[in-house]
């Protein structure tokens, strides 16, 4: 109750002083490193926030193998290095067993708050339950967890928006009728996938059913392409065949076995949708290897360093930059709330299966070559050092 009080006191004090994100003085942040296993080998720093050993907040995400979560870790820690509460950020390398584990093992350290982003939203229901029968608020971070009303809150980027986005760029590029389109998509065991095509097919099918575009990579899109809406069984079938699993590899041999199987007229100026910046850079050097690609116009997503330099250099044509300062900046800010036992300021609610999750939404900013700079280097996202031929 008194350290409680101590923190709250704190908290307003650093708050008064526009300290940016967070509460407090002190930190204790863990990092899971990035073992295989994902709930062993923590390197963790103490200085002291909480004497008990205990953790306030645990934090889980889903692998340090792609940049994009990476990304979160860094802005993370970023905010939380002042904190009064104490902070353990885990790694679940993308298994949901290894996610189980660490929710647990969190639990056992006495967490009041959970921020979780599943590696699959289906499968992480059971550590949500987990952590809900102790007590814990449980916030879904990024992806929804689904099936289960073990979740008390989400917060996330508009994702819809993101794959409207994306949509809309290759739109706003293409000229004439039959252009050649490619379809990537995100895992099928993330939600977000599902409202990354649904954002893009809303834009692009009225321009399929013109003959804007013409899908060459997938008879199941091909069989749907006269429905404005798809069920998400439908988008299921499509996703099912020209998914990434978010891996690079499969991106890549997936982008490999498409330009095999198409003619040299399915090529020529073509447009993709990649659904992030990973999959995007392999299926752009796939495509840029082809010699009858002649020209590419290709989506991505997270704003990844790699693909900032790739968008600098013409190698990948536009991202869609969420703010991730802003995503962790609402996610502790909600935690703070919780564990000064006020209720979350939310700004709607999604439907994950089972319940309406309250969320709190953020929009999202399409980058190209020509407002890198403004976008990403004016804000301090990244500094203009960390690229070359940045003009
Ligand atoms: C999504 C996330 C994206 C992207 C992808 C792959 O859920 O919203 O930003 O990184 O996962 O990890």
């Amino acid at each position: 109750m008194k350290r409680r009080n101590m923190k709250a006191i704190v908290f307003v004090c650093i708050l008064s002083l526009v300290f940016a994100t967070l509460v407090g003085c002190s930190s204790q942040t863990s990092t899971n490193g990035g073992s295989n296993n994902g709930s062993s080998s923590n390197e963790s720093s103490t200085s002291g926030g909480s004497s008990s050993g205990t953790v306030d907040v645990g934090i889980v995400l889903p692998t340090k193998d792609e940049p994009r979560w990476i990304q979160d870790e860094t802005r993370f820690n970023e905010a939380l290095k002042d904190t009064d509460y104490s902070v353990e950020v885990l790694f679940s390398q993308g298994s949901s067993a290894n996610e189980k584990q660490n929710v647990e093992s969190l639990i056992t350290k006495g967490i009041k708050v959970l921020i979780i982003c599943p590696h699959d939203g289906d499968a992480a229901a059971a550590a949500a339950e987990a952590a809900k029968a102790e007590g814990i608020t449980v916030i879904a971070y990024d992806r929804l967890i689904t099936g289960t009303d073990a979740v008390d809150y989400y917060v996330t980027f508009d994702s819809v928006a993101v794959g409207e986005a994306q949509g809309q760029y290759l739109i706003d590029k293409a000229e004439g009728k039959g252009n050649p389109l490619y379809l990537y998509a995100g895992a099928a065991s993330d939600n977000n996938a599902f409202l990354f095509f649904e954002g893009a097919w809303n834009v692009l099918q009225p321009k399929i059913a013109d003959g804007t575009f013409v899908i060459k990579n997938s008879s199941e899109a091909v069989a749907l392409q006269d429905k404005a809406t798809l069920t998400r069984d439908e988008m299921s079938k499509i996703i099912g065949q020209v998914t990434t699993n978010w891996d690079f590899n499969e991106a890549k041999n997936k982008a490999e076995a498409h330009l095999t199987a198409a003619s040299k007229e399915d090529k020529g100026d073509v447009f993709i949708l990649a659904p992030n910046d990973g999959t995007a850079r392999s299926i752009a050097d796939t495509f840029a290897a082809d010699p009858d690609v002649t020209s590419y116009v290709i989506t991505g997503q997270d704003a990844e360093k790699a693909s900032i330099q790739y968008i600098i250099d013409g190698k990948q044509t536009m991202t869609v930059f969420k703010d991730v300062r802003t995503l962790v900046k609402d996610s502790i800010d909600m935690a703070v709330s919780i564990l000064e036992g006020k209720t979350p300021e939310t700004t709607g609610s999604y439907n994950n299966k089972a319940i309406d999750v309250p969320a709190k939404q953020t929009e999202v900013i399409v980058v190209e070559q020509s407002n890198v700079k403004s976008a990403l280097i004016d804000s301090g996202y990244y500094d203009a050092s960390e690229f070359t031929n940045l003009n």
